[in-house]
């Protein structure tokens, strides 16, 4: 196996499936996943061949933001199961030769967090309330907002709080929903507290973090108002909400926590950070002593599209190369529209200047589902040739749609609610992992609603049923990662482009590998007997294959 536990810098080829353990798979008949039922399925993940699974977060949390709201950092929900299981779940993890990534939230917490309640019941001024970020409010009686600054989930980023005498008191920040007040990362019970959540996981045999809107954290000081005229869509650049210099020594801090388990059996530990950024400004996370890898979102965020696919490749590559970074590639999240639906959009690609609604364009607009299917099978076979690492999300490996016709009443995203019922937000692509059977819930409990609606046209999309087909997308999946495996051109490493015309993708990878996509109406031609694997069956005369619109190619060259 490419990255065996005893590997170092495994991440700089590393294939990690999210795993989203709400759906995932439920152990106990509740209609909720938990972390039994990731472990009852790690079969499933070895025999993919994926080399790592990240986990979104598990801690103990209302889920007024799927978890994203975190009350303890140091346990876990009572809905996914005890520590104990996630002790079980990274040994079993481990010896199937799989490594464990879990999610660090650190921009805020959940208002039930101990420390915000702390904060709450403590006067203005004081310790407890530096460790959020409060501040008085604007005009004669504190009623306005200290600044002008949104909430990524819709309307002001500012809370008004009562204080314990019954006054209407100061505002806190909250970039996200209203109960996830934002940790003042200037306050060093902050930093200290981090350090021991860390440290908590490492010490129990967790290879590494997601850290959650890693452009996020620091703000910049004195809160200065946006200019009026701005979207949150342009707070991606300069920004006093954003990325700020302050990142970088914590950064370093945390990397040198990581560095101290160098001399552990397992090796060094890792991060991937989560920002939606350019490349110039994400890959300084990427110096050497920062963060060792990113999501790399351009991937994600291009139109299916020759020359756009092109250029994004070309400078994610450059940019991480200036840092010494391996890359990554992204086709979709829990955050994002599932790629067959999304390449299925008469407009494929997202508006990279919106971080905060990247799905909400693709609502309600008509999907052609056949064409996203195609073109989600090419993708992968592009996504999984290209130098670096790669993210699989949970149901990729089955071609799954996002499901777009949630009842109202069955949402739960906050963007829902926040928006005033403009912007369905994320539920579409959480919906249950189908396992077998013909009829929702697919393998779930039917004694208990799944806690979202599962469709009742998956039948032929189970892990069940795509086992029994060669043609399926979870045999391309399989076929592809064994091949990575064994193929030492595959991972990380460099790549060229072929000559080629504008609507195709065509580059080498050394010793002997070639991956071709064809985005336009001109079949190319390629020697049949190179073939090691195509993204559907290619149409063949005598040796010679032709790779059609929205098809792809692995050759040996
Ligand atoms: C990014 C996460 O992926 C998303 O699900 C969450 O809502 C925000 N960060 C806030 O934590
Ligand atoms: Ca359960």
């Amino acid at each position: 196996m490419t990255s065996s536990p005893t590997t170092n810098d495994w991440w700089t080829s590393a294939v990690v499936y999210q795993v989203y353990p709400r759906s995932f798979a439920d152990s106990n008949a509740d209609g909720i996943g938990d972390i039994r039922g990731i472990i009852d399925h790690l079969d499933h993940l070895a025999a993919l061949g994926v080399d790592a699974l990240w986990i979104s977060p598990w801690y103990p949390s209302p889920m007024a933001d799927g978890g994203y709201d975190v009350s303890d950092y140091c346990d876990i929900n009572p809905d996914f199961g005890t520590l104990a299981d996630a002790d079980a779940l990274v040994s079993q993890a481990h010896a199937l030769g799989l490594r464990v990534i879990i999610d660090l939230v650190p921009n805020h917490s959940s208002q039930e967090h101990p420390w915000f309640k702390d904060a709450l019941a403590a006067a203005p001024g004081s310790m407890e309330r530096d460790r959020y970020i409060f501040r008085d409010g604007q005009g004669d009686n504190g009623e306005f907002p200290p600044n002008n600054w949104p909430s990524v989930f819709g309307g002001s980023a500012w809370q008004r709080v009562t204080e314990p005498n019954g006054t209407p008191g100061q505002w806190y920040l909250h970039f996200f929903d209203v109960s996830q007040p934002d940790w003042n990362w200037e306050s060093p019970d902050v930093l200290e507290e981090f350090d021991r959540v860390l440290r908590f996981w490492f010490d129990r045999g967790v290879d590494g973090f997601r850290i959650d809107v890693a452009n996020s954290m620091v703000k910049e000081s004195g809160l200065p108002d946006l200019p009026d005229d701005a979207a949150i869509g342009e707070l991606v650049g300069d920004s006093p909400m954003w990325d700020q210099p302050g990142l970088a020594p914590i950064q370093r801090r945390w990397r040198a926590i990581a560095d101290d388990y160098a001399d552990t059996p397992q090796g060094p530990r890792m991060f991937v950070a989560e920002a939606y950024l350019p490349h110039d400004r994400l890959v300084r996370y990427l110096e050497p002593d920062r963060l060792h890898t990113s999501f790399n979102f351009e991937f994600l965020i291009s139109a299916w599209k020759a020359s756009s696919l092109r250029t994004t490749i070309t400078e994610s590559l450059a940019a991480h190369e200036s840092v010494g970074a391996s890359a990554t590639w992204v086709l979709g999240n829990h955050d994002n529209f599932r790629p067959v639906s999304r390449y299925g959009k008469e407009i494929s690609g997202l508006d990279f200047s919106n971080p905060s609604a990247p799905h909400a364009q693709f609502h309600g607009t008509p999907t052609d589902v056949a064409r996203g299917r195609l073109r989600a099978r090419a993708a992968v076979m592009l996504e999984l040739a290209l130098p670096g690492g790669a993210y699989i999300y949970q149901g990729e490996e089955l071609g799954l749609p996002e499901v777009e016709d949630l009842p109202d009443e069955a949402l739960h995203d906050p963007t829902w609610e926040r928006s005033g019922h403009t912007d369905r937000g994320r539920d579409g692509c959480r919906v249950p992992l189908p396992w077998s059977g013909c009829a929702a819930p697919y393998g779930w409990s039917a004694n208990a609603n799944t806690w979202l609606p599962m469709p009742n046209n998956w039948a032929e999309w189970t892990v069940e049923s795509e086992q029994q087909d060669s043609t399926s997308f979870l045999a391309l999946y399989r076929t592809l990662l064994a091949e990575r495996r064994a193929n030492p051109a595959l991972g990380a490493g460099t790549m060229t482009w072929n000559e080629s015309g504008d609507e195709v993708l065509d580059f080498s990878r050394e010793p002997g590998f070639r991956c071709i996509v064809n985005f336009g109406g001109e079949d190319v031609a390629v020697d049949a007997t190179t073939v090691i694997a195509s993204s559907v069956t290619l149409s063949t005369h005598g040796t010679t294959a032709l790779v059609g619109r929205d098809q792809a190619v692995w050759l040996r060259a």
